[in-house]
């Protein structure tokens, strides 16, 4: 069963066609980089797949089940997780009462936090981990606000991979974040359990070519290439379309 398929998505903002039939799919563990220029779309597809914006055609399935009319909450129960290019935190409140908000799925609008989570709870136990080798753990009691851009990132991240999903959406990663938070979040999500499968965006070519096992090429809304590293490094539409021609992939670095 495919951990993601989908199926000639499209996606307008009033006459501005941003996705235009986009169809791919995605093996249970595999790593898939989704790249592309500037305002390719790439932010819209990872929104229409975690549910936060709904196709104006096409359908996405998740462990094959339909969820293109389903809302983000129900996609989440069925093991997908994500973290936005901007941060998702609460900001009003503190480190704790996130993770806490994060185990039990709940928005505080919605529903109370509840105090008595298991310190048992085997996904309370992964977040406390991964926040205290994240040096995080120690300011549980403080307000997010009062933790590094970087440092919000890396909190957000924990929150995503704790849930041990089957797949993981995450958009550009390691913007904000220093070389050595990088290094950090790199060797998180290499050590993801076997099977969860992460579609990743990234405009860090050297994170792309590390973690990727295929990759997929976005340009004004249509998939125009994919294929392994190797193969979209060589591929005469990707050096035109998305470098001008001009320069190999890997040498365009990081930014
Ligand atoms: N909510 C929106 N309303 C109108 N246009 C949008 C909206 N979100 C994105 N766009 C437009 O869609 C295009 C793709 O944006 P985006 O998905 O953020 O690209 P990328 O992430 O590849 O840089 C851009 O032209 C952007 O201005
Ligand atoms: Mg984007």
């Amino acid at each position: 069963m495919e951990a993601l398929k989908v199926k000639g998505l499209s996606k307008n903002f009033g006459g501005l066609q941003v996705l235009q039939n986009v169809s791919f799919s995605m093996k249970p563990g595999e790593y898939l980089a989704l790249i592309g220029p500037n305002g390719a779309g790439k932010t819209t597809l990872i929104n229409v797949l975690s549910g936060e914006l709904p196709p104006s055609r096409g359908d996405v399935s998740i462990l094959g089940q339909n969820v293109t009319n389903m809302p983000v909450h129900k996609r989440l129960h069925l093991g997908l997780a994500y973290s936005f290019q901007l941060n998702n935190l609460f900001f009003n409140l503190s480190v704790m009462d996130n993770i806490l908000l994060a185990l039990q799925g709940k928005q505080p609008f919605r529903l109370q936090i509840s105090q008595s989570i298991d310190s048992n709870n085997p996904r309370f136990i992964k977040v406390q981990k991964l926040m205290d080798s994240m040096g995080l753990w120690e300011k549980r009691s403080f307000p997010i606000t009062s933790l590094s851009y970087g440092e919000q990132r890396m909190m957000e991240i924990a929150l995503s991979l704790a849930s041990d999903p089957m797949l993981l959406l995450l958009d550009e990663p390691s913007a904000g974040l220093s070389d050595s938070e990088t290094n950090q979040l790199l060797a998180y999500i290499r050590n993801l359990p076997e099977e969860t499968a992460v579609l990743f965006v990234s405009h860090d070519m050297d994170i792309v070519f590390d973690l990727a096992d295929r990759i997929i090429v976005l340009s004004y809304g249509v998939l125009i290439a994919e294929g392994r590293p190797e193969e979209i490094q060589a591929n005469p539409k990707v050096r035109e379309i998305y470098f001008g021609g001009k320069e190999s992939v890997q040498d365009t670095g990081s930014g």
